[in-house]
């Protein structure tokens, strides 16, 4: 089963992912977006880089252009082979940042995903929900995304929302405050009643 977390930055997807990972098993491959494979690793540096100027357009492209590669050289391969992947943030990162937020447009950039990852949507989709100004103050580093503060996290949100009711048959929202453990448990459940 392929699964992807996502959330506002914040939202403690990537210590969810970890344990989920752990959880699933040692045969669980686990991925972080944008990154996984070398180029994709070299994108990730060059995005993450606050002082990078980037045209909205080119962001977007360089976010597809790591999940190309990802997909192809890791996920697809993983997944033939039966094994369960754990993505921590997929396309639905780039409908709500770029497609949302970004203003590029949420059809768009579902149709420019759609274009490189040959189709590929994950089976189960877990949106961690946090209020975005929790997320903010939690978030440790500073990258271009959450130095642009509080108002693109919002717009964030908001599109996640959407993508939520779009996708209603993959997203499952869950609430993501509280501790670690509690979060953990709701992730759990909702990965459980997937596979049962
Ligand atoms: P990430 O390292 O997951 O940050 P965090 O761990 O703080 O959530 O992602 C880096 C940033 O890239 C994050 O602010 C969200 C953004 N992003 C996009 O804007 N579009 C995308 O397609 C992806 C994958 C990430």
């Amino acid at each position: 089963m392929f699964i992807s977390l996502e959330g506002v930055d914040g939202s403690g997807k990537s210590t969810q992912a970890k344990l989920l990972v752990e959880a699933l098993g040692p045969e669980t491959v686990a991925i972080r977006e944008p990154g996984g494979t070398d180029a994709a690793e070299r994108i990730r540096e060059l995005l993450a880089d606050p002082a990078v100027e980037l045209e909205p357009l080119a962001e977007l492209m360089l976010f597809c252009a790591a999940r190309a590669d990802l997909t192809e050289r890791v996920i697809r391969p993983a997944l033939e082979d039966g094994r369960d992947v754990v993505s921590d943030r997929f396309s639905d990162s780039s409908v709500a940042y770029q497609g949302a937020a970004r203003g590029l447009g949420v059809g768009e950039v579902i149709g420019l995903c759609d274009t490189a990852t040959d189709g590929l949507w994950p089976d189960l989709t877990l949106l961690l929900k946090v209020d975005p100004e929790l997320g903010l103050g939690r978030a440790q580093s500073e990258d271009r995304f959450e130095a642009e503060g509080l108002e693109l996290q919002r717009a964030v949100a908001v599109a996640y929302e959407e993508i939520a009711i779009i996708a209603s048959d993959r997203v499952v929202v869950l609430d993501a405050t509280g501790t670690v453990d509690e979060v953990h448990a709701r992730v759990m459940d909702a990965v459980r009643s997937r596979t049962q």
